[in-house]
């Protein structure tokens, strides 16, 4: 690394030489629009449609290098902390910033079990949707409206009620979840039971029926925890963005989150595994794949849970998405769409066309297979990444909040239309 951390911008418009100082590997955005300003021109600008290379904040949750495949919580791999860590361990670390000793992880774990159950009329506002609503419509407004059962939230700078918030969200976050699946199902809603752990408790709020106690599989249980810990964070896509350009108001968190949990709602970012499924369905056999790749390096349309926007080798998830497949399938029995999958990665993984663009699995190409063996309809599986997400989009909140250096999110524009019309009353232009 040289001395000198500058860059030199010469403006060939005036000829006018700018140095602009580098740190950590960024210049401000804002040092260029000194560049060129006087009084009838605006300084220069940055022009970065969907921030693919622009830094919106510093963080220190999530590390991530997507030319190697390398995805790191607060410092810790994701294989070790899928491998010997448990979800709501992994929330603490988010969260926290580091692993708890034992008394930390009761206490968080005995705060967490008992802000599960949510007020009973968060209950009757989930009744009044239509039997057909996607449970994601559901999740959304119910995480919004308990910002108005908890009014204290929008006092984001005190850190105890921040913390509380945190924990509630955690907390209700399966029990909406699991609520706006028995929604659609017409089943009745089941409460939360505070003997099982946060996946088992999960697990019996969406499938318990007229069993005095539910009894989760534990082999099913894991894999679901294993599925929850890779969605925990991934530094600043859509919708943690989302949740942080909307928090950047200074708005409640739980507003916040959900409009972090619309952005996941979208088929190119949570939506996806959903998008796969059904591709693998219409595909419906492996005679069909070649014809189906053909459609799809001819633009028709797209793989889905194929390539991503930081991965450009692998991504981590998937390959221990893959394990937890088997782990799952030991249980469920195979899914049949597996193999069709299988025979679509490899194929893919093969072709030039994928090769040059660098296009591997991303996590949502097999989550959809487990998920459909634990007996999830597709609308669910967005519901289950939500859950998963609802750690890291509160940890990159409370950076947030704790930041000097945010403002309120306001990028700009170049305006393309026009300018200085004379308007017309109606009655003159339709006569
Ligand atoms: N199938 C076919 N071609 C693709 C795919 C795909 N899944 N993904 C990208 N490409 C092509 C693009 O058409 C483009 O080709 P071109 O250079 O000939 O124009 C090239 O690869 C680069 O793609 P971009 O769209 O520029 O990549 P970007 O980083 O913007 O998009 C994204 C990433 C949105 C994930 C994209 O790969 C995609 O749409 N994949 C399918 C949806 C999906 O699986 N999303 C889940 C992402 S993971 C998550 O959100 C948890």
């Amino acid at each position: 690394m040289t001395e000198n951390q500058t860059l030199t911008v010469r403006d060939n418009r005036t000829g006018e030489e700018y140095e602009l100082p580098i740190t950590d590997g960024t210049v401000r955005a804002s040092d260029f629009n000194k560049i060129g300003k006087s009084e009838n021109e605006p300084g220069l600008a940055v022009y970065d449609p969907g921030f693919t290379n622009t830094a919106s904040t510093r963080s220190a949750v999530t590390y991530i290098d997507g030319d190697k495949g390398i995805l790191e919580y607060r410092g810790y791999p994701i294989e070790q902390l899928a491998e010997k860590s448990t979800f709501l361990e992994v929330a603490y670390l988010l969260i926290h910033g580091e692993l708890p000793t034992k008394e930390q992880h009761e206490r968080w774990v005995h705060e967490i079990t008992f802000h599960t159950f949510v007020h009973e009329n968060v209950k009757s506002l989930m009744q009044g949707f239509r039997y057909d609503a996607h449970p994601m419509g559901m999740l959304l407004s119910s995480v919004g409206a308990l910002s108005t059962f908890y009014p204290e939230a929008r006092n984001i700078s005190d850190p105890d009620v921040r913390h509380e918030q945190v924990v509630r969200m955690i907390a209700k976050m399966p029990t909406l979840g699991a609520w706006s699946f028995r929604h659609a199902q017409g089943k009745p809603y089941v409460y939360p039971d505070n003997d099982l752990t946060y996946t088992e408790n999960f697990l019996s709020m969406l499938f318990k029926m007229s069993e005095p106690k539910y009894d989760p599989d534990p082999r099913l249980a894991k894999a679901l925890d294993v599925l929850l810990i890779l969605h925990a964070d991934h530094e600043q896509n859509c919708s943690t963005n989302a949740v942080r350009s909307v928090g950047s108001s200074q708005v409640d968190p739980y507003s916040a989150v959900s409009a972090g949990i619309a952005a996941l709602y979208g088929p190119l970012h949570g939506g996806a595994n959903e998008a796969v499924l059904k591709m693998l369905r219409r595909i419906g056999t492996k005679d069909k794949i070649p014809a189906f790749i053909e459609g799809v390096k001819n633009g028709d349309e797209k793989l889905m849970g194929f390539g991503h926007r930081v991965y450009k080798n692998f991504d981590p998830r998937a390959t221990i998405i893959k394990k937890a497949c088997d782990d799952v399938f030991e249980v469920t029995g195979v899914n049949p769409l597996l193999e069709i999958a299988q025979e679509l990665e490899r194929i893919a993984l093969e072709d030039d066309y994928f090769i040059s663009r660098k296009l591997y699995p991303n996590v949502d190409f097999y989550s959809g297979l487990i998920y459909e063996a634990l007996q999830f309809p597709p609308e669910m599986f967005t519901v289950l990444f939500a859950i998963g997400r609802t750690p890291g989009w509160l940890a990159q909140w409370l950076e947030l909040v704790d930041d000097k250096e945010q403002k309120i999110a306001r990028p700009k524009q170049i305006y393309t239309g026009d300018r200085q019309l004379e308007f017309v009353p109606a009655e003159e232009r339709w006569a």
